[in-house]
């Protein structure tokens, strides 16, 4: 199984210029060469600085947290594929819960971001999970498989293998309430059987699939100790460097 380790840090709306840079010094500084890859998501206007910041390095890698289902036009205030690409971005992240909840975007929109990102050379990090209410009703499994049917399985083996998959249940989100590392696993090992179903397995033991929902150095130990649970995708927690720092490590040392 040849999985990449990834810890994933989305800085959402937060950091100003000054404090962005020193975040991306710190952790580019100190993050060691440990097999786990390092993925930094700040805000649009900070990418640049934060590409210079990373410069050629091999471990740690940079990612927009979002991008226009449009390829250009007419659509003030948003920013392309192509305009990501040009500042030297690796991965787009995609169908976050907070952009499928707070901005509307659903699975069709998310799937015209997903073919422009991949048609750019650009890899993606593909967000799913389910709200309280479908997990109480216990459609969680159904409800993810939906996002991944309606966004990504159009997609030939050789485009899904670029994308790398983020189990976020919106309930753990930002609000300090962790799934557990079983329920985690068990959703891991459910969509890697979906991925299996419609592709191959050995297509579904290749992808990696993050956790990402109140993670932190208190609660991942367990978290990635889970043998489907391929690093995380991080929110709070990503914004201090002693945090983010202490997560690729402890990714590292599982
Ligand atoms: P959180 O956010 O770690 O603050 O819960 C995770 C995410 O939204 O990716």
């Amino acid at each position: 199984m040849n999985r990449t380790n990834i810890i994933a840090g989305n800085w959402k709306m937060n950091m100003t210029l000054d404090e962005g840079k020193a975040l991306a010094t710190e952790i580019v500084k100190q993050a060691t060469d440990n097999g786990v890859k390092a993925i930094i998501a700040p805000p649009y206007y900070l990418l640049e600085s934060v590409r210079q910041i990373i410069g050629n390095s091999k471990h740690v890698f940079l990612a927009a947290q979002n991008c226009h289902q449009e390829a250009a036009g007419a659509y003030t205030g948003e920013i392309s594929v192509n305009m990501l690409k040009s500042v030297g971005v690796d991965y787009i992240i995609i169908g976050h819960s907070e952009r499928r909840n707070y901005f509307d975007e659903t699975n069709k929109m998310l799937t015209k971001k997903v073919n422009l990102a991949l048609q750019a050379g650009l890899d993606v990090i593909f967000c799913c999970g389910e709200s309280l209410t479908i997990r109480e009703d216990n459609a969680h499994v159904q409800h993810v498989k939906r996002q991944l049917r309606e966004s990504l399985f159009h997609l030939y083996e050789n485009e899904f293998s670029r994308i790398v998959i983020a189990y976020e249940p919106i309930w753990a989100i930002g609000t300090g309430e962790v799934a557990t590392p079983l329920q985690a696993q068990e959703m891991h090992a459910e969509i890697r059987k979906i991925v299996s179903n419609n592709y191959d397995d050995r297509i579904a033991q290749a992808t990696t699939i993050l956790y990402g929902g109140s993670c932190k150095p208190s609660n991942a130990e367990a978290l990635f100790a889970k043998p489907d649970v391929d690093g995380g995708l991080i929110g709070g927690a990503s914004l201090k460097a002693e945090d983010f720092l202490k997560l690729l490590e402890m990714r590292a040392a599982k």
